[in-house]
């Protein structure tokens, strides 16, 4: 099965075995005969934060169940059920369709359900832990069900469990989320609240929150990229403090622990690398923290493109660049 399309950087992939189930019943039948033929399992969504090596071993698996369903949550909010194979971007417009807040901040973030708390997606301000209620998931190696608390969940900017003790261990089948129905607008984040005018609904947020991604971020059924290459690193105080009297405009955001978050994007803009091309790979041309991919690559060049450009970040600044995309069926080399 040929993965190419199945990934939005567009890199080629192809799995010897996959599956798309089509509800829960299904995977849990799949995971049951991949254990007896033991055959590795891979779980897939919208591939829209991986990056897959030429050919992936074994099984893999995409959930395809997508249903999903409100109920009513405790003192005026409202759950939200939602299972793994949906679209992460189509569940937040039926949301603000109906007044309900919460992820409007989050819209058109690429990428299925299954997959938004395994890197705990953010943006303009909001983390999916935030809305999270619980997971629920399935136990590849012996098929045991169990629901993962948001508490539970390790989760950090662009981190969680699933990326530490949970890696590969289990399929996401569902997630439950807690939205509100009360206004609560969340407009701090750069130039979101000009964008929008005085008490917007939901809806209006989410348009804003679109507009400035369109602007900024290349779409990847057009251009293949996996959204922000790397995390924004965090600096000590120190070093903050350091780079901020050799660079008074660099953006950064002080964390409550006294780091200071600095941002990757400024960062290798600032190294005259934004629109920098070699070969089949790119640094976008509106936000440099998203690498392109133009065609014809392959994962390694990628991995070797992206490793070029950390080193000119850290032989400028001396601030290490960690890769925010995962790495499958690919020995990881940065
Ligand atoms: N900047 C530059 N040049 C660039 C890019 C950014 O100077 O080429 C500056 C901006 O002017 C701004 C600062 O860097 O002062 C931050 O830029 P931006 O607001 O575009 O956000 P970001 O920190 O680069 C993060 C997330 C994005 C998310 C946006 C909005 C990470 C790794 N990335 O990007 O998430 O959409 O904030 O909240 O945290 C993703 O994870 O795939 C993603 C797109």
């Amino acid at each position: 099965r040929d993965l190419t399309r199945a990934n939005t950087l567009g890199l080629p992939s192809r799995a010897v075995h996959f599956v798309a189930p089509a509800s829960q019943g299904e995977l849990m039948s799949v995971v049951t005969m991949a254990r007896e033929r033991q055959w590795p399992l891979t779980l897939l969504g919208g591939g829209s934060n991986l990056i897959l090596g030429e050919c992936l071993k074994g099984l893999v698996v995409q959930p395809a169940f997508t249903g999903w369903w409100l109920e009513q949550g405790p003192a005026g909010s409202v759950r939200v059920h939602v299972e793994a194979g949906m679209e992460w971007h189509a569940l937040v417009m039926a949301l603000v369709e109906r007044d309900l807040w919460g992820i409007e901040n989050l819209a058109l973030i690429p990428g299925h359900c299954g997959a938004a708390p395994i890197q705990n997606i953010g943006a303009y301000g909001v983390e999916l832990a935030e809305v999270l209620e619980a997971v629920h998931l399935v136990y590849l190696d012996d098929g045991r069900e169990a629901v993962l608390g948001s508490a539970d969940c390790a989760f950090g900017y662009r981190d969680s469990i699933f990326k530490g003790e949970l890696d590969g261990r289990v399929a996401i089948t569902k997630l439950v989320l807690q939205l509100s129905r009360r206004s609560c607008p969340r407009l701090d984040y750069g130039d979101l609240a000009r964008r929008v005018g005085p008490a917007p609904s939901a809806r209006e947020v989410a348009e804003a929150v679109i507009s400035i991604r369109r602007e900024k971020l290349p779409d990847p059924s057009q251009l293949g990229n996996a959204g922000s290459f790397f995390k924004n690193p965090v600096a000590t105080t120190v070093q903050a403090r350091a780079l901020l009297s050799r660079y008074p405009d660099m953006p950064h955001f002080p964390l409550p622990d006294g780091r200071v978050k600095l941002a990757a994007g400024w960062l290798i803009d600032q190294c005259g690398l934004k629109g920098y091309r070699e070969g089949a790979f790119g640094v976008h041309d509106r936000q440099a923290l998203v690498l392109v991919h133009h065609g014809d690559g392959n994962a390694r060049e990628l991995l070797a493109f992206s490793n070029a450009i950390a080193m000119r970040v850290w032989q400028r600044f001396g601030v290490s660049l960690e890769r925010e995309p995962r790495l499958i069926g690919l020995a990881d080399t940065a």
